[in-house]
Protein backbone atom coordinates (compact mmCIF):
# COMPACT_ATOMS: atom_id res chain seq x y z
CA UNK A 1 0.00 0.00 0.00
CA UNK A 2 3.18 1.90 0.19
CA UNK A 3 3.12 4.32 -2.72
CA UNK A 4 3.42 7.89 -3.90
CA UNK A 5 -0.66 7.78 -4.98
CA UNK A 6 -3.49 9.44 -3.91
CA UNK A 7 -2.26 13.13 -4.38
CA UNK A 8 0.82 12.92 -2.67
CA UNK A 9 3.94 14.17 -4.76
CA UNK A 10 6.03 11.34 -3.25
CA UNK A 11 5.80 7.92 -1.16
CA UNK A 12 4.53 8.22 2.43
CA UNK A 13 6.66 7.11 4.83
CA UNK A 14 5.23 6.22 8.48
CA UNK A 15 7.65 8.39 10.54
CA UNK A 16 6.67 5.26 13.41
CA UNK A 17 8.24 2.77 11.19
CA UNK A 18 11.28 4.68 11.09
CA UNK A 19 11.38 5.31 14.34
CA UNK A 20 10.56 1.16 15.09
CA UNK A 21 13.82 0.47 12.78
CA UNK A 22 15.63 1.64 15.45
CA UNK A 23 17.99 3.37 13.06
CA UNK A 24 20.59 5.33 15.09
CA UNK A 25 20.11 8.68 12.52
CA UNK A 26 17.22 10.21 10.93
CA UNK A 27 16.44 10.84 6.87
CA UNK A 28 17.70 13.92 5.97
CA UNK A 29 14.21 15.14 5.11
CA UNK A 30 13.35 15.28 8.85
CA UNK A 31 16.86 17.32 9.36
CA UNK A 32 15.73 21.46 9.70
CA UNK A 33 17.36 24.21 8.99
CA UNK A 34 19.58 25.19 11.81
CA UNK A 35 17.44 28.54 13.22
CA UNK A 36 14.30 26.54 13.38
CA UNK A 37 16.01 23.53 15.66
CA UNK A 38 14.50 23.10 18.69
CA UNK A 39 18.03 24.20 20.50
CA UNK A 40 18.46 27.35 18.87
CA UNK A 41 18.20 29.98 21.81
CA UNK A 42 17.84 27.96 24.73
CA UNK A 43 18.55 30.63 26.77
CA UNK A 44 15.88 33.08 25.45
CA UNK A 45 13.17 30.33 25.95
CA UNK A 46 14.39 29.70 29.52
CA UNK A 47 14.32 33.26 30.91
CA UNK A 48 11.45 33.82 29.42
CA UNK A 49 9.83 30.99 31.42
CA UNK A 50 11.43 32.18 34.35
CA UNK A 51 10.28 35.40 34.21
CA UNK A 52 6.44 34.31 33.52
CA UNK A 53 5.61 31.08 34.82
CA UNK A 54 4.19 29.79 31.76
CA UNK A 55 0.96 30.39 29.51
CA UNK A 56 -1.86 31.25 32.36
CA UNK A 57 -4.69 28.82 33.81
CA UNK A 58 -8.32 29.73 33.85
CA UNK A 59 -10.42 28.63 36.50
CA UNK A 60 -13.97 27.85 33.92
CA UNK A 61 -16.11 26.69 36.94
CA UNK A 62 -18.25 29.45 36.65
CA UNK A 63 -18.22 30.21 33.27
CA UNK A 64 -20.74 33.07 33.36
CA UNK A 65 -19.03 34.96 35.57
CA UNK A 66 -17.55 38.32 34.27
CA UNK A 67 -14.14 37.30 36.12
CA UNK A 68 -14.11 34.25 34.13
CA UNK A 69 -14.92 36.15 30.62
CA UNK A 70 -12.16 39.20 31.85
CA UNK A 71 -9.82 36.10 32.71
CA UNK A 72 -10.41 34.59 29.02
CA UNK A 73 -10.30 37.78 27.46
CA UNK A 74 -7.31 38.50 28.99
CA UNK A 75 -5.14 35.46 28.12
CA UNK A 76 -6.64 35.92 24.53
CA UNK A 77 -4.97 38.92 24.15
CA UNK A 78 -1.85 38.97 25.99
CA UNK A 79 -0.77 34.82 25.13
CA UNK A 80 -3.22 33.45 22.36
CA UNK A 81 -3.00 30.39 24.80
CA UNK A 82 -4.46 29.35 28.09
CA UNK A 83 -4.98 26.05 30.26
CA UNK A 84 -8.36 25.54 30.95
CA UNK A 85 -9.15 23.81 34.88
CA UNK A 86 -12.60 22.91 35.65
CA UNK A 87 -13.86 23.06 31.86
CA UNK A 88 -16.44 20.24 32.80
CA UNK A 89 -15.56 17.57 30.61
CA UNK A 90 -15.44 14.56 32.78
CA UNK A 91 -11.44 13.47 33.03
CA UNK A 92 -12.79 10.29 32.66
CA UNK A 93 -13.69 10.83 29.49
CA UNK A 94 -10.26 12.22 28.70
CA UNK A 95 -8.65 9.31 29.87
CA UNK A 96 -11.00 7.21 27.20
CA UNK A 97 -10.67 9.68 24.67
CA UNK A 98 -6.49 8.99 25.14
CA UNK A 99 -7.01 5.23 25.46
CA UNK A 100 -8.39 4.76 21.93
CA UNK A 101 -6.06 6.76 20.65
CA UNK A 102 -2.95 4.90 21.83
CA UNK A 103 -5.04 1.85 20.89
CA UNK A 104 -4.87 2.96 16.74
CA UNK A 105 -1.56 3.74 16.48
CA UNK A 106 0.04 0.46 18.66
CA UNK A 107 -1.96 -1.71 15.88
CA UNK A 108 0.07 -3.28 12.94
CA UNK A 109 0.90 -0.86 10.47
CA UNK A 110 -0.99 -2.96 7.66
CA UNK A 111 -4.12 -2.20 9.54
CA UNK A 112 -3.38 1.44 9.56
CA UNK A 113 -2.53 1.65 6.15
CA UNK A 114 -6.42 1.05 5.06
CA UNK A 115 -6.87 4.75 6.20
CA UNK A 116 -4.05 6.20 4.73
CA UNK A 117 -5.54 9.60 3.81
CA UNK A 118 -4.88 11.94 0.61
CA UNK A 119 -4.48 15.64 0.68
CA UNK A 120 -8.20 16.43 -1.32
CA UNK A 121 -9.37 16.33 2.56
CA UNK A 122 -6.56 15.06 4.58
CA UNK A 123 -9.42 12.99 6.31
CA UNK A 124 -7.94 9.17 7.94
CA UNK A 125 -4.40 8.17 8.93
CA UNK A 126 -1.45 10.69 7.67
CA UNK A 127 2.17 11.44 7.82
CA UNK A 128 2.68 15.07 6.56
CA UNK A 129 1.31 18.36 5.95
CA UNK A 130 1.62 19.92 2.67
CA UNK A 131 1.65 18.50 -0.98
CA UNK A 132 5.37 20.61 -2.25
CA UNK A 133 7.85 18.13 -3.54
CA UNK A 134 11.21 18.08 -1.22
CA UNK A 135 9.72 19.44 1.33
CA UNK A 136 11.44 18.90 5.15
CA UNK A 137 9.22 16.84 6.89
CA UNK A 138 7.70 16.75 10.56
CA UNK A 139 8.45 13.76 12.84
CA UNK A 140 4.86 13.16 13.33
CA UNK A 141 2.05 11.02 11.93
CA UNK A 142 -1.58 12.09 12.29
CA UNK A 143 -4.90 11.12 12.28
CA UNK A 144 -7.16 13.71 11.40
CA UNK A 145 -11.52 13.85 11.24
CA UNK A 146 -14.11 15.86 10.58
CA UNK A 147 -17.16 15.58 12.71
CA UNK A 148 -19.63 18.25 12.16
CA UNK A 149 -20.87 20.07 9.82
CA UNK A 150 -23.16 16.86 9.42
CA UNK A 151 -22.75 16.94 5.82
CA UNK A 152 -19.14 16.47 5.99
CA UNK A 153 -18.96 13.54 8.71
CA UNK A 154 -18.09 10.51 6.71
CA UNK A 155 -18.29 7.44 8.72
CA UNK A 156 -16.14 5.34 6.15
CA UNK A 157 -13.00 8.11 7.27
CA UNK A 158 -13.19 6.39 10.89
CA UNK A 159 -11.46 3.75 12.37
CA UNK A 160 -13.18 0.25 13.25
CA UNK A 161 -10.91 -0.16 16.08
CA UNK A 162 -10.09 -0.39 18.67
CA UNK A 163 -13.82 -1.03 19.51
CA UNK A 164 -14.97 2.09 21.43
CA UNK A 165 -13.27 4.33 19.09
CA UNK A 166 -15.89 5.63 17.36
CA UNK A 167 -18.00 6.42 19.89
CA UNK A 168 -15.87 7.46 22.42
CA UNK A 169 -14.58 10.05 19.71
CA UNK A 170 -18.45 11.40 19.01
CA UNK A 171 -18.36 11.43 22.78
CA UNK A 172 -15.02 14.22 23.31
CA UNK A 173 -16.17 15.54 20.56
CA UNK A 174 -19.89 16.72 21.68
CA UNK A 175 -18.62 17.23 24.85
CA UNK A 176 -15.41 19.67 23.99
CA UNK A 177 -17.44 21.50 21.15
CA UNK A 178 -19.61 22.09 24.07
CA UNK A 179 -16.58 23.36 25.85
CA UNK A 180 -16.15 25.66 22.98
CA UNK A 181 -19.60 27.28 22.85
CA UNK A 182 -19.37 28.23 26.15
CA UNK A 183 -14.99 29.71 25.51
CA UNK A 184 -17.17 31.56 22.19
CA UNK A 185 -19.34 33.50 25.12
CA UNK A 186 -16.55 34.15 27.53
CA UNK A 187 -15.02 35.44 24.30
CA UNK A 188 -18.01 37.15 23.53
CA UNK A 189 -18.43 38.63 26.47
CA UNK A 190 -14.49 39.41 26.84
CA UNK A 191 -14.52 41.95 24.07
CA UNK A 192 -17.43 43.98 24.98
CA UNK A 193 -19.71 43.22 22.35
CA UNK A 194 -22.23 40.81 23.82
CA UNK A 195 -22.32 37.36 24.81
CA UNK A 196 -23.72 36.00 21.57
CA UNK A 197 -21.79 38.30 18.92
CA UNK A 198 -18.52 36.18 18.24
CA UNK A 199 -20.41 33.31 17.60
CA UNK A 200 -22.79 35.09 15.13
CA UNK A 201 -20.21 36.21 13.68
CA UNK A 202 -18.85 32.86 13.08
CA UNK A 203 -21.94 31.82 10.98
CA UNK A 204 -23.92 30.75 14.17
CA UNK A 205 -23.35 27.42 16.57
CA UNK A 206 -25.43 24.94 14.46
CA UNK A 207 -23.12 25.64 11.27
CA UNK A 208 -19.89 25.55 13.35
CA UNK A 209 -16.70 23.18 12.42
CA UNK A 210 -15.43 20.61 14.25
CA UNK A 211 -12.04 18.71 13.36
CA UNK A 212 -10.54 15.84 15.47
CA UNK A 213 -6.61 15.62 14.83
CA UNK A 214 -5.09 13.33 16.90
CA UNK A 215 -1.00 13.68 16.75
CA UNK A 216 1.08 10.87 17.11
CA UNK A 217 5.25 11.43 17.81
CA UNK A 218 7.20 8.61 18.19
CA UNK A 219 10.43 8.41 20.16
CA UNK A 220 13.23 10.08 17.77
CA UNK A 221 16.82 9.11 17.95
CA UNK A 222 17.79 12.71 16.80
CA UNK A 223 15.50 14.69 18.48
CA UNK A 224 17.76 17.95 18.36
CA UNK A 225 17.56 17.81 14.49
CA UNK A 226 13.87 18.14 14.01
CA UNK A 227 10.72 19.23 15.20
CA UNK A 228 7.35 16.81 15.68
CA UNK A 229 5.36 19.81 14.11
CA UNK A 230 7.02 22.87 12.83
CA UNK A 231 6.35 26.32 13.96
CA UNK A 232 2.60 27.07 12.85
CA UNK A 233 -0.57 29.22 14.34
CA UNK A 234 -3.93 26.96 14.11
CA UNK A 235 -5.89 28.34 10.76
CA UNK A 236 -9.07 28.07 12.33
CA UNK A 237 -11.56 29.62 15.47
CA UNK A 238 -10.15 27.72 18.42
CA UNK A 239 -8.37 25.02 19.29
CA UNK A 240 -9.07 22.39 22.49
CA UNK A 241 -6.42 20.60 23.14
CA UNK A 242 -5.95 17.35 25.32
CA UNK A 243 -2.03 17.27 25.41
CA UNK A 244 -0.14 14.04 26.58
CA UNK A 245 -0.35 13.29 29.87
CA UNK A 246 3.40 12.23 30.80
CA UNK A 247 5.36 13.56 27.92
CA UNK A 248 6.00 17.81 27.73
CA UNK A 249 6.08 18.65 24.40
CA UNK A 250 4.56 21.89 23.16
CA UNK A 251 6.12 25.49 22.82
CA UNK A 252 4.28 28.69 22.41
CA UNK A 253 6.07 31.56 20.70
CA UNK A 254 6.51 34.62 23.55
CA UNK A 255 8.23 37.92 22.54
CA UNK A 256 10.41 35.81 20.15
CA UNK A 257 11.20 32.79 22.18
CA UNK A 258 9.80 30.01 22.48
CA UNK A 259 7.87 28.85 26.15
CA UNK A 260 8.05 25.02 26.79
CA UNK A 261 3.86 24.28 28.05
CA UNK A 262 3.77 21.99 31.53
CA UNK A 263 0.33 20.60 31.76
CA UNK A 264 -1.92 20.70 34.52
CA UNK A 265 -3.40 17.28 34.69
CA UNK A 266 -6.59 17.22 33.09
CA UNK A 267 -6.52 20.80 31.79
CA UNK A 268 -6.92 21.73 28.27
CA UNK A 269 -4.80 23.80 26.55
CA UNK A 270 -7.19 26.38 24.33
CA UNK A 271 -5.45 28.68 21.55
CA UNK A 272 -6.73 31.71 19.22
CA UNK A 273 -6.75 30.40 15.78
CA UNK A 274 -6.30 32.80 12.51
CA UNK A 275 -10.14 33.22 12.35
CA UNK A 276 -10.88 34.28 15.46
CA UNK A 277 -7.48 37.26 15.09
CA UNK A 278 -9.13 38.24 12.08
CA UNK A 279 -13.04 38.69 13.74
CA UNK A 280 -11.74 40.52 16.52
CA UNK A 281 -9.62 42.90 14.04
CA UNK A 282 -6.32 40.96 16.01
CA UNK A 283 -7.52 41.90 19.56
CA UNK A 284 -6.95 38.15 20.27
CA UNK A 285 -4.07 36.84 18.92
CA UNK A 286 -3.24 33.44 17.25
CA UNK A 287 0.20 32.77 17.98
CA UNK A 288 2.99 30.31 16.55
CA UNK A 289 3.55 27.13 18.65
CA UNK A 290 5.51 24.01 17.51
CA UNK A 291 5.68 20.47 18.75
CA UNK A 292 9.57 19.42 20.20
CA UNK A 293 9.97 15.48 19.91
CA UNK A 294 12.46 13.35 22.62
CA UNK A 295 14.53 10.11 22.01
CA UNK A 296 12.93 7.88 24.89
CA UNK A 297 8.73 8.24 25.13
CA UNK A 298 6.21 8.97 22.43
CA UNK A 299 4.06 11.78 22.64
CA UNK A 300 -0.14 11.82 21.87
CA UNK A 301 -2.32 14.44 21.96
CA UNK A 302 -5.66 15.34 20.32
CA UNK A 303 -6.46 18.24 18.88
CA UNK A 304 -9.56 19.33 18.25
CA UNK A 305 -10.25 22.50 16.15
CA UNK A 306 -13.57 24.84 16.31
CA UNK A 307 -14.21 26.74 12.88
CA UNK A 308 -16.82 28.84 11.41
CA UNK A 309 -18.78 28.36 8.61
CA UNK A 310 -16.67 27.72 6.10
CA UNK A 311 -18.62 29.40 2.96
CA UNK A 312 -19.08 32.70 5.00
CA UNK A 313 -16.44 35.34 3.92
CA UNK A 314 -14.72 36.46 7.53
CA UNK A 315 -13.36 40.06 8.00
CA UNK A 316 -13.10 42.48 11.63
CA UNK A 317 -16.00 42.80 13.13
CA UNK A 318 -17.74 46.15 12.90
CA UNK A 319 -18.01 46.87 16.29
CA UNK A 320 -14.19 46.69 16.56
CA UNK A 321 -13.10 48.75 13.64
CA UNK A 322 -12.54 52.41 14.44
CA UNK A 323 -11.02 55.18 12.92
CA UNK A 324 -7.89 54.40 15.06
CA UNK A 325 -7.88 50.79 14.34
CA UNK A 326 -9.04 50.14 10.74
CA UNK A 327 -9.94 46.58 9.61
CA UNK A 328 -7.14 45.03 9.45
CA UNK A 329 -8.06 42.52 7.32
CA UNK A 330 -9.84 41.44 3.55
CA UNK A 331 -12.70 38.73 3.95
CA UNK A 332 -12.39 35.52 3.11
CA UNK A 333 -14.10 32.01 3.53
CA UNK A 334 -12.61 29.68 5.61
CA UNK A 335 -13.01 27.18 2.62
CA UNK A 336 -10.11 29.47 0.75
CA UNK A 337 -7.95 30.07 3.87
CA UNK A 338 -7.29 26.76 4.89
CA UNK A 339 -6.20 25.60 1.35
CA UNK A 340 -3.26 27.43 2.01
CA UNK A 341 -1.78 25.57 4.98
CA UNK A 342 -2.95 22.11 3.30
CA UNK A 343 -0.90 23.20 0.16
CA UNK A 344 2.03 24.85 1.76
CA UNK A 345 2.05 22.81 5.47
CA UNK A 346 2.65 24.55 8.43
CA UNK A 347 4.41 28.09 8.14
CA UNK A 348 4.69 30.01 11.08
CA UNK A 349 2.17 32.97 10.62
CA UNK A 350 2.97 33.86 7.12
CA UNK A 351 -0.65 32.96 5.79
CA UNK A 352 -2.79 35.77 8.26
CA UNK A 353 -0.22 37.98 7.95
CA UNK A 354 0.06 38.21 3.93
CA UNK A 355 -3.72 38.87 4.71
CA UNK A 356 -2.82 41.51 6.64
CA UNK A 357 -0.38 43.13 3.96
CA UNK A 358 -3.07 43.15 1.41
CA UNK A 359 -5.50 44.97 3.30
CA UNK A 360 -3.43 47.90 4.01
CA UNK A 361 -2.59 48.04 0.72
CA UNK A 362 -5.81 48.69 -0.10
CA UNK A 363 -6.22 50.91 2.83
CA UNK A 364 -3.17 53.04 0.91
CA UNK A 365 -5.09 52.77 -2.35
CA UNK A 366 -8.28 53.88 -0.75
CA UNK A 367 -6.62 56.97 0.79
CA UNK A 368 -5.01 57.65 -2.84
CA UNK A 369 -8.05 57.44 -4.16
CA UNK A 370 -10.19 59.82 -1.81
CA UNK A 371 -6.89 62.24 -1.67
CA UNK A 372 -7.43 62.95 -5.81
CA UNK A 373 -11.07 62.35 -5.71
C1 LIG B 1 -1.90 21.08 16.29
C2 LIG B 1 -0.94 21.32 17.39
C3 LIG B 1 0.18 20.53 19.37
C4 LIG B 1 0.56 19.26 20.06
O1 LIG B 1 -2.32 19.90 16.13
O2 LIG B 1 -2.25 22.06 15.59
O3 LIG B 1 -0.46 22.42 17.49
O4 LIG B 1 1.00 19.34 21.21
N1 LIG B 1 -0.64 20.31 18.23
O5 LIG B 1 0.43 18.19 19.45
NI1 LIG C 1 -1.50 23.86 16.28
Amino acid sequence: MESAGAGWPEPVVRVQSLSESGAATIPDRYVKPESERPAADPEASAAALTVEGGIPVVDLSSPSDPATARAVSEACRDWGFFQAVNHGVPAELLRRARGVWRGFFRQPMEVKQRYANSPATYEGYGSRLGVEKGAVLDWGDYYFLHVRPPHLFNPHKWPHLPPDLRETTEEYSREVAALCGRLMTAMSVGLGVGETRLQEAFGGADDAGVCVRVNYYPPCPQPELTLGLSSHSDPGGMTVLLADDRVRGLQVRRRGAWVTVDPVPDAFIVNVGDQIQVLTNATYRSVEHRVMVNAADERLSVALFYNPKSDLPLAPMPELVTPDRPALYNPMTFDEYRMYIRRKGPRGKSQVDSLKAAAAAAATVDVAENATS
